[in-house]
């Protein structure tokens, strides 16, 4: 690989170490990056392991994202985003015609009573609509909940009920390779399951969908044209910009709440920091609204920078998988952030999908979601990136709010497979089961030893699940669930969940939740589910499941694997495939029941016991090494 010169690297130390020795200082520097109405009069306080940042100051996100560019005429007739979507459909719109949008809709919703506080769930795929939703919210200081628009409606009836919203904003179709995705009737659902929805606002597409049978909740609107300007309510640093939902180990989904001032400070500097925007960049995040990586770097990083972005509505290989390649050419694109398990699916077609198109317009490539092998780097580095864009590959989770270790661009040297070095203010390690530093190449746990402003705040109604999930295992640091190692530089490798987290596509699926979505078939008695390694996906999901009695006929037709697949389909929604199914005559377990799932795991990858145990902390070598005889025997059957 080419050699690059990278003459600022000793500078960027010395600015890192400033960072972390002066923490507080630091953020408050970089908090000037956005515009507030009145300053904070302190950075931190921390209060156990829940920490507030610059308590005092006051702002609201939609007036950080919009009006501060509006106002000033600046970038007034700057574009702020790009759309297209499967049907060829194309739509722009500048920071002043976003603006306009975002002041009608939240104008319709406090005329309908939403209030400061309120929480209101957006069900919506990407598009501009659905932006607008997400700052309309923001403008009155309400919290919005964004659900996935690949998500059941089963999903969205938990989400609701925890997070208590009283309204919704949806909209009536979508469209993924070539099919109209119903959305409306999800809600009609949730409408006649959950009694406390007050009102729904829905966008009619008009396109392709024709509404009937219209409950009176419905608000229907065709169109956010004329100006209604409102106020932004002015909010408190601390206060709460929104609530997401993501998976863990042990039940439901943990609504991850984040904070207004903190969330913002630390999105926005750290988008500038890993791909060097510039005033004329075209920026494309390829993920959803639905996910943080969407509500992080599709709306509220890029819009508080005023840069440009493109959005798109639609399948990345449909028509074919040159599409995103076509439109990197069409939109002209600057920077470029997308996920492996996409590029691991392109690696597959032939180079003449891409060479086809000219790429010349990129300047920065980023990945995120799961680790990207070094072969995909060095794929994405030659055949996207023309062998001269830099990959900033960028580690974070939801609950960290943004990126946490990834190449300070055009600072940090690169190396394939590699997040490298913790961004500015970011303190992290790798250690042992004691919280002792592991030495160089040694595999351990990734911790985070003080608070960074885009922390969340807590989990939605559940603080002790916040301080347990997090902060109990090393005690005063954060505990992300990572296995990595540090090269002799520090470079940080990150090596997959240490804990029962599945990753398919980057998203975050727990097994418990497919667990319970497997038990819904009332033919299955026992469900255990592993995440198995997987060429483009990452991981993949192996289910074993014992059938009720009455049911145990069946267990050599393969319908039941279809049954069992649909099932979890409908429950929690088309994102959430089940790879293969092992009807198994019982799970292996520890004396306390606990199910042993790298003991299936071991089974299936075919990997001798070993080191048992590793296996499972509970159960006994012997215990273990009965239940992997067995179940070898029941699958070879
Ligand atoms: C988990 C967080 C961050 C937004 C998308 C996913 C894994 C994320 C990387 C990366 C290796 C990564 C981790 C993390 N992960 N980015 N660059 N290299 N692993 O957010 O659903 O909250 O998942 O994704 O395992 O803990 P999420």
């Amino acid at each position: 690989m080419k050699e690059f010169y990278y003459p600022y690297l000793n500078k960027y130390l010395q600015f890192y170490q400033f960072s972390i020795e002066n923490s507080e200082d630091f953020w408050s520097i970089q908090a000037n990056i956005l515009p507030w109405f009145k300053k904070w009069d302190k950075v931190l306080e921390s209060n156990g392991n829940f920490h507030k940042w610059f308590i005092g100051g006051l702002l609201n996100a939609s007036y950080v994202c919009l009006d501060q560019h509006v106002i000033n005429n600046f970038n007034k007739d700057k574009i702020a985003y790009y759309y297209e979507n499967e049907l060829g459909e194309t739509k722009s719109v500048s920071y002043y015609q976003l603006y306009l949008m975002v002041n009608n809709l939240a104008t319709r919703l406090k005329d309908l009573g939403v209030n400061k506080g309120d929480v209101i769930l957006i069900y919506m795929p990407l598009n501009i609509e659905a932006i607008v939703s997400m700052l309309a919210v923001a403008r009155l200081g309400a919290i919005h909940n964004v659900v996935f628009s690949g998500f059941s409606k089963n999903s969205i009836l938990d989400r609701i009920i925890d997070s208590k919203a009283k309204y919704i904003i949806t909209t009536t179709h979508t469209y993924r390779k070539g099919k109209i995705i119903d959305l409306k009737s999800n809600i009609d659902f949730i409408i006649n399951e959950y009694k406390d929805i007050k009102n729904v606002i829905l966008f009619d597409r008009k396109k392709d969908y024709k509404i009937d049978n219209l409950d009176p909740k419905y608000i229907v609107i065709d169109n956010l044209d004329g100006y209604n300007y409102i106020d932004p309510v002015i909010v408190e640093s601390n206060e709460p910009l929104f609530v997401l939902y993501t998976s863990g180990t042990t039940g439901k989904p943990k609504g991850i709440v984040h904070s207004t001032g903190g969330y913002l400070v630390y999105v926005a500097n750290t988008l500038k920091w890993g791909f060097n925007l510039g005033y004329d960049s075209i920026w494309w995040c390829t993920a959803d609204i639905g996910w943080i990586t969407g509500h992080s770097y599709v709306v509220y990083a890029p819009l508080t920078l005023g840069v440009s972005s493109f959005i798109y509505e639609g399948a990345p290989d449909y028509p074919d998988p040159s599409k995103w390649w076509a439109l990197i050419e069409k939109y002209k694109i600057t920077e470029f952030y997308t996920s492996p398990t996409a590029l691991r699916m392109f690696m597959r077609y032939p180079l003449e999908y891409i060479k086809k198109h000219n790429l010349s317009s990129l300047r920065v490539l980023g990945s995120v979601g799961e680790p990207i092998n070094p072969e995909v780097w060095v794929w994405y580095f030659e055949n996207i990136g023309n062998s001269v864009c830099p990959i900033i590959d960028t580690w974070w989770q939801t609950e960290t709010g943004g990126f946490m270790i990834a190449p300070f661009m055009g600072i940090i040297p690169l190396k394939p497979g590699f997040a490298s070095l913790p961004f500015p203010g970011v303190v992290v390690d790798v250690v042992d089961e004691n919280g002792s530093s592991l030495n160089a190449n040694e595999k351990g746990f990734l911790v985070i030893k003080k608070p960074w402003p885009g922390l969340m705040k807590t989990i939605l109604n559940d603080e002790e699940k916040y301080n347990q999930i997090y902060w109990s295992k090393f005690k005063g640091w954060y505990c992300p669930g990572d296995y990595a190692i540090k090269d002799e530089n520090g470079y940080i490798q990150l090596l997959g969940r240490a804990d029962e987290v599945i990753k398919i596509a980057g998203h975050r699926i727990g097994t418990f939740e497919v667990e319970s979505a497997i038990l819904e078939n009332h033919k299955v008695a026992e469900a255990a589910v592993v995440g198995v390694p997987d060429e483009i996906k990452g991981e993949v999901i192996n289910a074993f499941v014992v059938l009720k009695q009455e049911f145990n006929h069946l267990k050599d037709n393969v319908n039941i694997h279809n049954e069992i697949k649909q099932t979890v389909r409908d429950v929690m929604g088309p994102v959430v495939i089940i790879d293969k199914i092992f009807i198994v005559d019982k799970l292996p377990k520890t004396r306390s029941g606990k199910i042993m799932r790298r003991l299936l795991k071991a089974v299936l990858l075919g990997k001798e016991l070993g080191d048992t145990t590793t296996l499972e902390d509970e159960a006994s070598i012997e215990e273990v090494k009965h239940a992997y005889q067995e179940l070898k025997q029941s699958l070879n059957k």
